[in-house]
């Protein structure tokens, strides 16, 4: 943290005595975000990289290192290696399961997501649970007085037990009840709205975002207190939303909608204690976030019957099985190089599996668009989803729908071969659970999952045989 009172760098000394006074008040520098050169006072342009606008308030530098300090205590790695990291239980289950099995000690997590998406109304209802459990609980409001934070915990029916509420903007005084509290977690509510009074920039501002997180999350951690960031990021992903604060925090999660199934989904796009595969999902109620207990059937629940280009998927979304439609639209193209659309899977991967289903499937694309999506903005990222979209695919481009009642999962190699993927019989119980008769995939491991017939192919244009004629 910059003290009050810190001398400028040796660099700026020969400004002469005002400058100095001023620059001792408040010793920030200017650092352009494309080229890293730095600048006494803000200017439109970067002198060093004529890049427009790319200046941003920093914190100045430390003065220049002197001879070398005492030595410090090291710790040996098999010392920390005999503590074991344990997990806290936030209390709401979809939450716990992103964060990779409750929180850590000291982990710092930025939820973003849009505004009027319910972070806020996530954080209290995480907040609660842990005060119920037994933790103690700030949470900094910033954006909302403490009334409104009332009146909301009162529609959702909170007892508040164990959270503390406090309404501030300055960094500083949040500071000072962390370190005087002792709490399990702290909430800041939202980030962008903090103010340091080291810097001079407007809340919101890349320098005041950046240095509000590091002073809160280099503290957290000394106090072994887990702390939550809310960042807002708008539509069109702005740039001095959250997004500059991904390097410094352990986990970031993104909480987003899926409008047309009523759904928030939660996701974690990095995280040091966790997968990034897995996916929370929750439903907005009168009484606020409600965790969805059958996601499958909510994915699922949509799916056009006997329809052309829709296959379901027996996925794996971190550490759940999820089942999941995946839908293709192949339409004949005017275009000298047709489109291939791929959203919620890679669209490297679709167009590998087109090449697959041309050369070793007799499934000619070359004069077709070929359009597809997941439905539910899940994203399917492991290989297994392969024969899905490929048999998606190639029932649009037939013009005929595949059986209701098979799910399929595999992935398909270059040389059109199926292979067997990880946790196969976790995907067969939640086909069965989801009412499907048969599944098709890889032969592999000996699999006899009861109340499911289980189809085997060694090669893509054999399972699409089964599947399509
Ligand atoms: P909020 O948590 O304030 O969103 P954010 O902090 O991300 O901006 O709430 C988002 C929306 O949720 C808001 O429009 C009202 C709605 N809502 C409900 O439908 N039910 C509830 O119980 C609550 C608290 C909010
Ligand atoms: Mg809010």
């Amino acid at each position: 943290m910059l003290k009050p009172g810190l001398s400028p760098g040796p660099g700026l000394g020969y400004h002469g005595p005002n400058l100095e006074v001023n620059l001792a008040k408040r010793a920030t520098i200017f650092v352009c975000q494309n080229c890293g050169a730095s600048q006494p006072k803000w200017l439109g342009r970067c002198p060093s990289c004529q890049s427009w606008d790319s200046l941003v308030e920093e914190p100045g530098a430390p003065a220049a290192a002197g001879p070398a300090g005492p030595p410090a205590a090291t710790l040996p790695l098999a010392g920390a290696l005999e503590r074991p990291e344990r997990r806290l239980a936030s209390g709401l289950a979809e939450l716990d399961r992103v964060l990779g099995g409750g929180l850590v000690a000291g982990m710092v997590v930025l939820v973003g997501g849009e505004p009027g998406i319910g972070k806020s109304t996530l954080m209290l209802q995480a907040a609660e649970s842990l005060g119920a459990a037994g933790g103690r609980v700030l949470y900094v409001t910033a954006e909302e007085s403490a009334r409104q934070v009332g009146l909301r915990a009162n529609r959702l029916g909170l007892a508040g037990a164990g959270v503390e509420l406090l309404a501030d903007t300055s960094l500083e005084p949040i500071l000072g009840t962390m370190a005087a509290g002792g709490f399990t977690a702290v909430v800041v509510d939202s980030i962008q709205a903090l103010k340091s009074g080291e810097l001079g920039s407007a809340p919101g501002a890349v320098g005041q975002v950046r240095h509000c997180a590091a002073e809160l999350a280099a503290l957290a951690k000394e106090l072994g207190s887990a702390l939550f960031l809310v960042g807002h990021v708008t539509k069109e992903g702005a740039l001095a939303g959250p997004r500059v604060l991904e390097h410094l925090v352990d986990t970031v999660l993104y909480f987003e909608s899926e409008p047309a199934m009523r759904l928030r989904i939660l996701r974690a796009v990095k995280n040091r204690f966790g997968a990034t595969d897995e996916v929370g999902v929750f439903e907005m109620t009168s009484r606020g976030l409600a965790a969805v207990d059958n996601p499958s059937a909510v994915f699922l629940a949509h799916r056009p019957r006997a329809a052309p280009g829709s296959a379901v998927c027996a996925a794996l979304s971190g550490t759940r099985p999820l089942l999941v439609e995946v839908q293709a639209l192949v339409s004949p193209s005017g275009l000298a190089m047709p489109r291939r659309q791929a959203l919620g899977v890679d669209p490297g991967r679709l167009h590998m599996l087109c090449a697959v289903l041309a050369i070793h499937a007799g499934r000619d694309l070359s004069a077709h668009d070929v359009f597809v999506n997941v439905a539910g903005g899940i994203r399917l990222a492991e290989p297994a989803a392969d024969l899905a979209v490929a048999a998606a695919v190639a029932s649009s481009l037939a013009g005929r729908p595949l059986p209701a009642e098979v799910v399929c999962f595999g992935e398909v190699g270059l040389a059109g071969e199926l292979r067997a993927v990880s946790r196969a019989s976790a995907r067969l119980s939640e086909a069965r659970r989801q009412g499907f008769t048969r599944a098709l995939t890889a032969p592999g491991k000996p699999l006899d999952p009861p109340g499911l017939t289980l189809l085997t192919a060694r090669r893509l244009d054999e399972a699409l045989e089964l599947l399509l004629d």
